[in-house]
């Protein structure tokens, strides 16, 4: 029987910041994730996470995403990690062990905590790195022998102790039982009147030593949580490289977790492709280009500083640059949406087109429709939102409003300059501008006019 303990219920005072430590986002998720996706994937029987700073918003936060696979244990007033521990005891039962970590620890490997947990022969123990950077952390005493003393806290710690490398990451494998015993006879008579969960370690207690410190740095402030972000984004970038992706800058690429990337696609400098994309092969991203949850074809080109945001782009599509698709664009295939182009809850039927400069709100286009510059579809009448339906092989002149609902049949011209108030039937041309006058001499005369006007006021 497994229960892990997440410890999450500090001030994080270090952050010097309103949100709670562990909601801060590293690398596109809150913190505190990282933490339970890593206990989800040891099938403990039960995860508690200990609450307390901000406990209403991180509990949001937990169930809207976890819902009932996680529970809480409250704890009142932050008295230190020992304390956060004593909370959860009602929930925890004597039997088998608990695993605790610390919800500040994103870099956490699976595979090192198994490994740790299969080595376990002691009731009380505990992974500890070796480190020429200790400042902050606990430091492993031992004795002459080797065995593990005890661990003393950064404050608390004379200066011998302070040279020590070997520190405590916080994760720990305890028989509960146990552990129940040893937490309730610790007392807070140290540095900062805390009750440590460190005092559990005693004589008898066993270190695992893992190989990569760097997986236990934990995210006490925004250096560190920046530094950690890099981290991750870094080893993700890594993580495409190796399956056939082109990145041409792994410092600067963004990929969010549960992303999917396919063979012989090219990531530019400075690209956010954010959680549950899925990207096919042979697509171009270039420079500043952000992708929010969507789907993208093969052999798509997204060019430069556009947003993508829960829409869907079939094969040979083309995008910007500085080209934006809300949620909801559906483009089918083959299509152009060009710069300054705003899609909104439309889909585009195969080959169609939006050069320039355009706003399709709430609009169904058929196949090969070209849609010219400056058109906006006027979906909004201040109160409701209403459909444009544009047929196949129809040609949009520039400068073209259409004033929903309204519905334009196959094969249809619209004239440039057009605003068009009523439905267009098959293969007509639609026209709706004021007809052009051509005023003999009136040109030259008013711009004279004008000149001498400019020259009194000198
Ligand atoms: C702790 C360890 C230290 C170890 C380091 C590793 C203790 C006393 N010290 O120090 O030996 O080297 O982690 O990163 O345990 N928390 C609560 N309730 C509290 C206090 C803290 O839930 O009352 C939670 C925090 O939210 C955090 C975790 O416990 O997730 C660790 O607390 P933190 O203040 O970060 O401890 P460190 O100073 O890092
Ligand atoms: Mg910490």
């Amino acid at each position: 029987m497994l229960t892990v303990v997440i410890l999450a219920a500090g001030k994080g005072t270090r952050m010097k910041s309103e949100t709670p430590k562990v909601l801060f986002n590293v690398a596109g998720l809150p913190m505190i994730d990282y933490s339970i996706d890593l206990s989800l994937g040891l099938n403990p029987n039960k995860i508690i996470v200990v609450t307390g700073n901000c406990a209403e918003q991180v509990e949001k936060h937990i169930t809207s995403k976890y819902g009932d696979k996680v529970c809480f244990a409250r704890q009142k007033e932050q008295k230190g990690t020992a304390d956060a521990v004593k909370s959860t005891f009602d929930y925890i039962s004597d039997e088998g062990k608990t695993l605790i970590l610390c919800g500040d620890m994103p870099l956490m490997k699976q595979e090192t905590l198994k490994k740790f947990m299969d080595n376990v022969t002691t009731d009380i123990s505990f992974i500890g790195v070796k480190t020429d950077q200790p400042t902050g952390y606990g430091r492993i005493v031992r004795s002459t022998t080797g065995s593990v003393i005890k661990i003393v806290e950064e404050k608390d710690a004379n200066e011998h102790e302070k040279r020590i490398q070997e520190v405590n990451t916080g994760v720990y494998l305890c028989n509960s039982k146990v552990l129940k015993e040893k937490v309730l006879s610790i007392d807070n008579n140290n540095a900062q009147n805390e009750y440590y969960l460190t005092d559990i370690v005693r004589d008898g207690s066993s270190v695992f030593i893992a190989d990569n410190h760097i997986e236990f740095i934990g995210v006490n402030d925004r250096l560190q949580l920046s530094n950690v972000a890099k981290l991750i984004w870094k080893e993700r970038a890594e993580f495409y490289l190796k399956e056939g992706v082109s990145i041409i800058d792994p410092d600067n690429c963004y990929i969010g977790k549960d992303v999917t990337i396919g063979q012989d696609s090219i990531i530019y400098p400075n690209v956010h492709i954010e959680n549950g994309t899925t990207i096919g092969n042979k697509v171009t991203i270039m420079n500043g280009v952000r992708i929010i949850n969507s789907v993208i074809g093969n052999n798509v080109i997204i060019k430069d500083n556009s947003l993508i945001d829960n829409a869907v782009i079939g094969d040979k599509s083309q995008i910007g640059p500085m080209a934006h698709l809300r949620p909801k664009s559906n483009l089918v295939g083959d299509n152009k949406v060009g710069n300054f182009v705003e899609l909104k809850n439309t889909t585009m039927g195969e080959g169609s087109k939006a050069s320039h400069l355009t706003y399709l709100g709430d609009a169904t286009l058929g196949i090969d429709v070209n849609i010219g510059c400056g058109t906006i579809t006027c979906n909004y009448d201040g109160y409701n939102k209403h459909q444009t339906v544009i047929g196949n092989n129809v040609f949009v002149g520039s400068d073209t409003q259409f004033i929903a609902p309204v519905t334009i049949g196959d094969d249809v011209l619209i004239a440039a300059g057009s605003t068009i108030t009523k439905d267009v039937p098959a293969k007509a041309l639609g026209i709706a501008r004021v007809p052009q006058k051509n005023l003999e001499y009136q040109g030259v005369e008013l711009m004279k006019s004008h000149k001498a006007r400019k020259n009194t006021k000198k």
